[in-house]
């Protein structure tokens, strides 16, 4: 296995540009089929296949959009940290998510975003977060609570999961309010979802005026959503929320900037990316983690030595994060990451042209050859810190990188070692044999359940 340090990006182009191979694709419809039917699939085989970059048409002659997807850890260095000023959330998929959940942190751009970050950014200092593990610790219990007086029996890891990282986000988020949000919350975030998804892949998006049944749906589902979030807000500016109360839209009010605060619309829209970027992701990453830990006995027998010796200290759960970050670069929870390209650049040797539709791809680049030995196999250890030293930065990298990195990597790392800790403390578990589903539904997601054996664990 090689280990390379990040290539300085070039400054100049080259003189005759070379253009990354096309994937074949049919006549009429290009890579369209390939893409709807298994879009990460079609990724991986096209990496080997083409190599580091290739491109993808999509579409009917006429309205076919070309898309290049990059593969290299060098590529995810230049599009998401080195040169990221010239690759801007422009794309389509980003307009839909910004249409439908507002212009929080995860969408805006350029000065609003610069505000918007440094409003943000103390909520989630190493502080702050191990502030909120007190909570994250009681929707564990609860969980734990509801499973152990049951005998041994299945459950669906994916409806379980999704459940507790909801729980979590939503307690800390909404604080007290936390029950009337959340059912308007599990009711209207799928569908809004699912029709963002649906509009970013289509060829043809109906403007929102017209009354389709998506687009309907589409609005319906954003309406009780924020019309919930203005309730609870306007509720605590009219009570006079305390200040320093512990949940984030209590921050998010109290938040000062050079003396200016975030308006009530500038609030609803965090809360909204919030729960979008850090609900789903954090289940997901949960649930095949979970899963894998069922086929891996010996390393789940290691996860709950650990976590009996640490009691409620997190940071002597060394192991568990390892696994966390294996399960992670198998399964990364944003396998796809798109930009829009604004200048000519140079990717790998290849002329990247203004304009171009350019995707970075955790779930290639994840199990790029050059980087990782037998990528499939499971395999923890590759994530003891003299490795992980040697690593490129960006031969792994499910919280994106550079200027625009995940604000709640931490929150979501510690969540998510807490409930492993928890529930490994408390239960053994055993997954059927065969692969779970998955799709790339705005993040990635079992297409059905996951389902694992639970067994209240004998002391
Ligand atoms: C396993 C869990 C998570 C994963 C894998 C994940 C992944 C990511 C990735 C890849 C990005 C960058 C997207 C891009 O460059 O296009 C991102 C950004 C972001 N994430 Fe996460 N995320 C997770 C959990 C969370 C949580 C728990 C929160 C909040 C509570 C959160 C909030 C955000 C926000 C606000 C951004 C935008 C940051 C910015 O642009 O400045 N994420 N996340």
């Amino acid at each position: 296995m090689t280990t390379t340090a990040p290539t300085t990006p070039p400054t100049t182009l080259s003189k005759t540009p070379t253009m990354a191979p096309v994937a074949r694709g049919s006549f009429l419809l290009g890579s369209a089929v390939d893409l709807r039917r298994d879009m990460l699939g079609a990724c991986k085989q096209a990496f080997h296949t083409y190599g580091d970059v290739v491109r993808f048409r999509v579409g009917p002659p006429g309205l076919r959009r070309e898309i290049c997807l990059v593969f290299h850890p060098d590529a995810a260095h230049r599009v998401l940290a080195g040169n990221w000023t010239n690759y801007r959330k422009d794309n389509i998929f980003y307009g839909e998510i910004r249409r439908a959940f507002g212009d929080g942190l995860l969408t805006s751009q350029d000065d609003d975003w610069q505000r918007q970050k440094r409003f943000l950014q103390p909520m989630f200092t190493p502080r702050r977060v191990a502030g909120y593990a007190a909570t994250m610790s009681e929707q564990v219990d609860q969980l734990v609570a509801r499973w152990r007086p049951r005998p041994a029996g299945t459950v669906d890891l994916n409806d379980e999961m999704t459940s507790l990282s909801l729980r979590v986000v939503c307690r800390i988020l909404f604080g007290d309010d936390v029950d009337r949000a959340l059912p308007v919350v599990q009711q209207a975030f799928g569908p809004l979802g699912e029709e963002v998804r649906r509009r970013g892949l289509a060829p043809f998006r109906p403007p929102m005026s017209w009354p389709t049944g998506g687009n309907l749906r589409l609005l319906r589902a954003q309406r009780a959503l924020y019309g919930v979030c203005d309730e609870i807000i306007a509720g605590r500016r009219t009570a006079g929320h305390r200040t320093g109360e512990a949940d984030l839209i209590g921050l998010l009010l109290d938040a000062r900037d050079n003396g200016g605060t975030l308006s009530a619309a500038e609030v609803r829209d965090q809360v909204l990316i919030f729960l979008l970027a850090g609900h789903e992701t954090t289940s997901t990453a949960l649930t095949y983690t979970l899963h894998l830990l069922g086929r891996h006995p010996n390393v789940q027998d290691r996860v709950r030595e650990e976590a009996d010796a640490a009691g409620n200290d997190t940071t002597k759960l060394a192991y568990t994060e390892m696994v966390l970050k294996e399960a992670m670069r198998l399964y990364p929870s944003a396998p796809l990451m798109g930009r829009l390209t604004v200048a000519d650049d140079e990717i790998c040797g290849y002329h990247i042209p203004a304009g171009t539709d350019i995707i970075t791809a955790p779930w290639v680049t994840h199990r790029h050859p050059q980087f990782w030995d037998e990528p499939e196999r499971f395999d923890p250890d590759r994530f003891t810190p003299e490795r992980e030293k040697t690593r490129h930065r960006y031969a792994w990298f499910p919280f994106g990188g550079g200027p625009r990195s995940c604000i709640g990597q931490h929150f979501s790392m510690l969540e998510s070692m807490i409930a492993l800790a928890g529930l490994t403390r408390e239960f053994t578990f055993t997954t059927p044999a065969g692969e779970p589903s998955y799709t790339n539904h705005i993040t990635l997601r079992p297409t059905g359940p996951v389902p694992i054996l639970v067994k209240p664990r004998t002391r």
